[in-house]
């Protein structure tokens, strides 16, 4: 059984719609815990545009699963991080325009700092993941630097419109899966997964969790929050 960690990014972009309240992301998080997601995600990007600080502090006190930050590696977020103390923290790229995370962050050429970064969240007993490509060096270079887990970015074969692509994007994220296992490396994927995508992504050798959140807040949308969490999970068990 592959585990579902639901991000919850996008009911903080309708609640910041309008300014208000609603829809909470921490009630989300709450449906979603108790419809069987294994944790909950959230990315406190620079510029505030979805998820803002108090909601991550209000979601590390409610939730009862595992809590994913994910961020960029920059001075004023690691500080938050280590304050709030998630279970896990991804470190991914963040560039100011993009609409979404838009590739996997690169390790290899800057070791040293992540190999340092690492570290001091493993001294603060926080977990760490790296959202990276499916790259034998970035695979590597993740073990060499001693992360817990990381999590392959799944974008190139979900958003490809040519089978040709979509399926060698495919190998590449089984190839990569099949190395991290073997170095010891916990593998996790994700980036535009969806109901339709999802089934061949559960081939990656030693798989244990996908992290979705368009997709499944998208679908809550008509179909509720947790009925968009068990559709999910039945597509992963
Ligand atoms: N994993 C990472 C590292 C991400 O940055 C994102 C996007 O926030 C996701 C997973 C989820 O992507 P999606 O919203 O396309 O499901």
């Amino acid at each position: 059984m592959i585990h579902l960690a639901v991000n919850i990014d996008h009911i903080a972009t309708v609640r910041n719609a309008r300014g208000f309240t609603e829809p909470d992301p921490v009630q989300a998080a709450l449906i979603a815990e108790k419809a069987g997601a294994s944790g909950i995600v959230c990315h406190l990007r620079e510029d505030r545009r979805h998820i803002k600080d108090k909601d991550v502090f209000a979601l590390k006190d409610a939730i009862s699963t595992k809590l994913d930050f994910e961020m960029a590696a920059t001075d004023e977020i690691i500080d938050i991080a280590l304050q709030l103390k998630p279970y896990l923290v991804t470190i991914v790229p963040e560039k100011r325009m993009e609409l979404t995370t838009e590739g996997g962050l690169d390790i290899y050429h800057q070791k040293a700092r992540y190999k340092d970064l690492t570290k001091r969240f493993q001294d603060n007993g926080i977990k760490v993941s790296y959202f990276i490509e499916a790259s034998e060096e970035q695979i590597y270079t993740a073990a060499e630097i001693q992360a817990d887990i990381i999590e392959l970015h799944t974008g190139h074969y979900a958003e490809s419109s040519n089978a040709i692509i979509r399926q060698q994007s495919l190998e590449l994220l089984i190839t990569g899966g099949t190395l991290a296992h073997s170095l010891g490396l916990q593998v996790t994927a994700g980036h535009g997964l969806n109901y339709h995508n999802i089934i061949p992504i559960k081939e990656i050798p030693g798989l244990i969790e996908v992290s979705i959140g368009h997709a499944l807040i998208s679908k809550a949308l008509f179909s509720g929050m947790e009925n968009a969490v068990k559709d999910m999970l039945k597509l992963l068990s």
